[in-house]
């Protein structure tokens, strides 16, 4: 293998068998070979290529856009070795290079970058130059924070102001800026009040000094309604969060709450946040009857992870827990609690198109079908929707992976033209499981049945299978539909997964209360 590079930076290849020339763009699992030799092209970090992963990218990764973040190509292309492998549990974000890898939560392939080694010519030294393994140094923090600090008369003023020094050298180490973290500052009394918000101060001395200057509030430690108050409110466009930067919320509480924090931080995780919970001087042993729940440390955090949940002994030992903990803020690795049911679940429509039910109210279902579209994340890695029509026979509209988009996805389905003709919701089922769900996902994978009358065929041995697959079912009738026949398609709990209306009008009123079951019933299964 021989390849040589021009004084004008241009590669010539000379006898290369399989050197595979691709764009910016081309995906791992784009390419059919285990084992590959690619050429980029020049200026791959202009066009922002989505990566996934650090060191090991999910195949759905952009291969020059990859090499670029692994530090292995530089602004003027060349060649990189790529090696198809396995696909993984979870893939790691980080930034290098330019480039802001994305976590992902599973990829059923995956593949590893090398330098070609054989090839006579090295890189540009620039590129060398900035080639550094994927760190998750505070230096390449890229989060959006919120710190939540307690200012209850719990702490007092004494213990207050150790809590801001604290804060202080925190934000000192993470060092916001521009390129950097983003931190914003909200306090927990009776009401929670932000003091700042992420693009108040972008400046490290500027925001040292506004922590300097923050007063003591003292009252209640309402932690779960500053926790409320930071999810929706603080964490708003309007208020200043970056697109595609990751959002974590670091709650410090000295003692105990004194509301519910539980709650509060699983709305906070549904809708996206990581939640860091901080305990120091935890509620001492003739303190513990007046907490009302001694678990809410381990309730407030992601289950099973020791990860979200610190504990500092007193405030006077704090200064060898700020790196550990600024560290963990700004460490992706970990954080699979942001991985909500907006944009992990995959939503299958089953639509009765059978003559009774009418062109007009035809198009009701489809506003209905729409605004249930309108609440998730839909994209190529995160939430799909796919749907089925029936009436006797079955038609795929679209599959789930067919629109990569919510705008495409939402007017693929207000562009469904009505079949008209019998119902067989049974056999619709059947259909749906086979044609639209291919792949198992427990807890993932949810089809909506939407029915206006009795079926023709037996619902019940179709529905006990699809569930049996892990599909979840949500039955939706409407008019004549009977409710044995609904209540016989529905996972347990029946009474949470069957919805009725005479009204084909009154469906729209449908819409939340069947998000936040899919919602509930991704985040008990996962
Ligand atoms: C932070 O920015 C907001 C919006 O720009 C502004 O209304 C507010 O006064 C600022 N707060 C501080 C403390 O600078
Ligand atoms: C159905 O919708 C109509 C019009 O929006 C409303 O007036 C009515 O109360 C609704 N009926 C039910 C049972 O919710």
């Amino acid at each position: 293998n021989l390849i040589i590079e021009t004084l004008l930076g241009i590669y010539v290849v000379c006898f290369l068998p399989g050197l595979y020339p691709v764009s910016c763009e081309t995906r791992g699992s784009d390419l059919k070979q285990d084992e590959v030799l690619v050429l980029c092209p020049p200026d791959c970090l202009q066009v922002r290529p989505s990566v996934f992963g650090s060191d090991v990218y999910a195949a759905i990764s952009s291969i020059c856009g990859a090499a670029v973040h692994r530090g292995i190509l530089g602004p003027s292309g060349g060649p990189v070795r790529l090696q198809k492998q396995q696909g993984r549990r979870s893939y790691v974000s980080s930034y290098a290079n330019g480039i802001h890898s994305q976590a992902l939560h599973q990829w059923t392939a995956s593949f590893h970058l090398s330098k070609t080694v054989d090839a006579p010519l090295e890189l540009t030294n620039s590129a060398r130059a900035t080639a550094q393994p994927a760190a998750t140094r505070p230096a390449d923090c890229q989060m959006d924070i919120a710190i939540i600090m307690d200012s209850s008369s719990n702490i007092g003023q004494r213990r207050f102001n150790l809590q801001k020094n604290f804060v202080t050298k925190l934000a000192a180490m993470l060092r916001v800026g521009p390129t950097g973290p983003h931190l914003g500052l909200i306090q927990t009394s009776d009401s929670p009040r932000t003091e700042f918000l992420l693009t108040n101060f972008t400046k490290p001395k500027e925001l040292l000094f506004a922590i300097k200057e923050l007063k003591y509030l003292g009252g209640d430690t309402n932690t779960g309604k500053a926790i409320m108050h930071a999810a929706e409110v603080f964490f708003t466009p309007g208020n200043g969060v970056r697109r595609g930067h990751p959002r974590v919320m670091m709650v410090l509480i000295d003692g105990w709450p004194s509301d519910d924090v539980e709650r509060a931080a699983m709305l906070a995780r549904e809708s996206g946040i990581n939640v860091f919970m901080v305990s120091v001087s935890k509620p001492a042993a003739e303190e513990l009857s007046m907490v009302q729940d001694k678990d809410f440390l381990k309730k407030a955090v992601c289950k099973d992870n020791g990860f979200f949940s610190y504990s500092i002994p007193s405030w006077f030992s704090n200064n060898k827990h700020v790196r550990p903990l600024a560290q963990r803020l700004c460490s992706l690795d970990d954080l699979l609690c942001s991985k909500t049911c907006y944009n992990s679940v995959n939503i299958g429509f089953l639509i009765d198109g059978s003559s009774s039910v009418g062109w007009q109210n035809f198009q009701l279902v489809l506003d209905f079908l729409a605004g249930i579209a309108q609440s998730f994340d839909i994209s190529d890695v995160g939430a799909h929707i796919g749907a089925v029509q029936f009436t006797y026979e079955q038609r795929v509209e679209f599959g789930l992976l067919d629109h990569s988009n919510k705008e495409d996805a939402v007017r693929a389905l207000r562009r469904i033209s009505y079949m008209n003709g019998g119902t067989a919701t049974g056999s619709a089922i059947s259909y749906a499981t086979q044609n639209l769900f291919r792949q198992a996902a427990r807890g993932r994978n949810y089809l909506i049945v939407i029915t206006d009358g009795q079926s023709y065929d037996d619902v019940q041995g179709p529905a006990m299978a699809a569930q049996r697959q892990g599909i979840t079912i949500f039955s939706v009738g409407v008019a004549w539909a009977p409710m044995k026949e609904l209540l016989d398609m529905a996972s347990e709990p029946k009474d949470k997964h069957t919805f009725f209306t005479r009204e084909f009008v009154n469906l729209s009123e449908f819409i939340q209360p069947l998000v936040r079951g899919i919602c509930q019933a991704f985040t008990e299964n996962n």
